[in-house]
């Protein structure tokens, strides 16, 4: 019988690294973890509920959420044991036995910690029953993870069936294929469950430090993880699994922005990964975007991350790459399309726009407006590169998504269209006042 050892509540506003602790937990501690991201969601959870342990970021959002946390289990008198990761300006005295602090936080101080709080020994915990097959959730697995033991896949009848063996190396080819067939988890035996998570920890641990992730591993990470989203949207379904993951993958397209300098760089790179064309165009588009940002008088960081929602999901419901090149209408009509795919093309803007309206509740204010008029379209339908009616920030998307499908194609032809060529193309071809502060700003690039 698997009959769980009780609640932790889990604060963390970093996705990865929490579902990673909580994993580990539910493994090893066979407890049962609610993940929260803010402070006010563990005090709304707190007023209904007493878990047996907390545990929790030390600062989150410049609130000190350990010593508020450990002051309100006082307050209510719960038994509730509380763990804090990080560095804390809580002092502890005498009446602070039920909370630990944690400075340099590992996997396995973690678990050591949460079991000592929670009276689970060591014997307790080899003993725990979870049945013959244990899941792991696929959003865990990293491309060239080396299994330390076969990973099986659940069919609709009920059987697992082996989807890799011992020694093999997970690619992107069997994610995809794995997420594609509505797979959540994949799973490995329980008696090689501990050894299996082990070895994930360690390897997805390393992943999350990002300044040991090369730049090209996180652009395949990237490319990988985007095309899971894409095949989830393309489906009309946006689960919190693909929420995660879009903005994972979107913090990771701003960091890469932010660390290359160079755009013959950033090519150089891309042209040498197995990414998809798409892809490319999304995070070349992401980097001229948010270094036109930074030159505006005007501009936010968060109107970066918003240009970055943007370069993710506009051209998602093209149903063909190579139509991410098409960007007005004589091009359009110049293809002899079949009614199907000059319709897909056509209102691909609005597609996304409406999808994302009725299916992704978080999005940032105005991303949905922008990603409609990402072709300068008022009402995302065609192409209007002259528009002076839509958002700036879509007439920065247009700017930076002609330049890039410049790049693009020249570079296939072993040519390179330079900033200065782009300038004098964009000085003839955008004469509107509304593009002026934008080719100023391109003027200033030192990229
Ligand atoms: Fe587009």
């Amino acid at each position: 019988m698997n009959t769980k050892n009780g609640t932790i509540l889990f604060l963390d506003n970093h996705d990865r690294s929490k579902h990673l602790y909580t994993l580990a937990l539910e493994v090893y501690l066979n407890n049962t973890v609610v993940e929260m991201s803010s402070l006010q969601d563990a005090f709304d959870y707190l007023d209904s509920y007493a878990p047996e342990l907390i545990i929790t970021r030390a600062n989150l959002e410049n609130k000190d959420c350990g010593l508020a946390l450990s002051n309100l289990i006082r307050v209510k008198n719960y038994k509730t044991k509380v763990i804090i990761l990080g560095k804390s300006d809580l002092k502890l005295d005498g009446n602070s036995g039920f909370i630990h602090l944690i400075e340099d936080v590992s996997v396995k101080d973690l678990l050591k910690n949460a079991a000592e709080l929670l009276n689970i020994t060591a014997k307790e915990m080899a003993r725990l029953d979870v049945g013959e097959y244990f899941p792991i959730d696929i959003k865990l697995l990293p491309e060239k993870l080396v299994l330390v033991s076969p990973i099986y896949k659940l069919n609709p009848d009920g059987s697992f069936e082996k989807v890799l063996d011992k020694e093999s190396q997970l690619h992107s080819e069997v994610l995809f294929m794995l997420n594609y067939s509505g797979q959540e988890f994949i799973y490995v035996k329980s008696t090689d469950r501990l050894k299996f998570v082990n070895s994930l920890t360690i390897y997805i641990t390393e992943m999350i430090a990002s300044d040991r992730l090369t730049l090209e591993d996180s652009i395949l990470f990237g490319n990988d993880s985007y095309n899971l989203v894409k095949s989830s949207v393309q489906k009309m379904s946006i689960s919190p699994i693909v929420i995660n993951a879009t903005e994972v993958n979107i913090n990771n397209m701003l960091s890469i922005s932010s660390k290359i300098d160079k755009l013959d760089k950033y090519l150089k790179i891309i042209s040498t990964n197995k990414t998809s064309l798409v892809f490319q165009h999304c995070l070349l588009t992401c980097f001229i975007s948010s270094h036109i940002i930074n030159k505006m008088d005007w501009g936010t960081n968060d109107q970066k991350v918003k240009l970055a929602f943007v370069c993710f999901f506009s051209n998602m419901f093209l149903e063909n790459d190579q139509d991410v090149f098409i960007r007005n209408e004589l091009t359009l009509n110049n293809f002899d399309y079949s009614a199907d795919r000059f319709h897909n093309i056509n209102n691909h803007a609005l597609n996304a726009a409406k999808f994302l309206s009725k299916y992704y509740s978080n999005l940032p204010f105005g991303v949905e407006t922008i990603i409609k008029q990402h072709h300068g379209n008022k009402y995302g339908v065609g192409f209007d590169l002259h528009s002076s009616s839509v958002s700036p920030l879509a007439l920065i998307y247009l700017i930076a998504d002609d330049w890039v499908c410049r790049i693009m194609n020249s570079s296939a032809t072993g040519q390179n269209v330079n900033k200065v060529d782009f300038l004098s193309l964009l000085k003839s071809n955008y004469k509107g006042i509304m593009f002026l502060d934008i080719i100023k700003a391109i003027e200033d690039l030192e990229i």
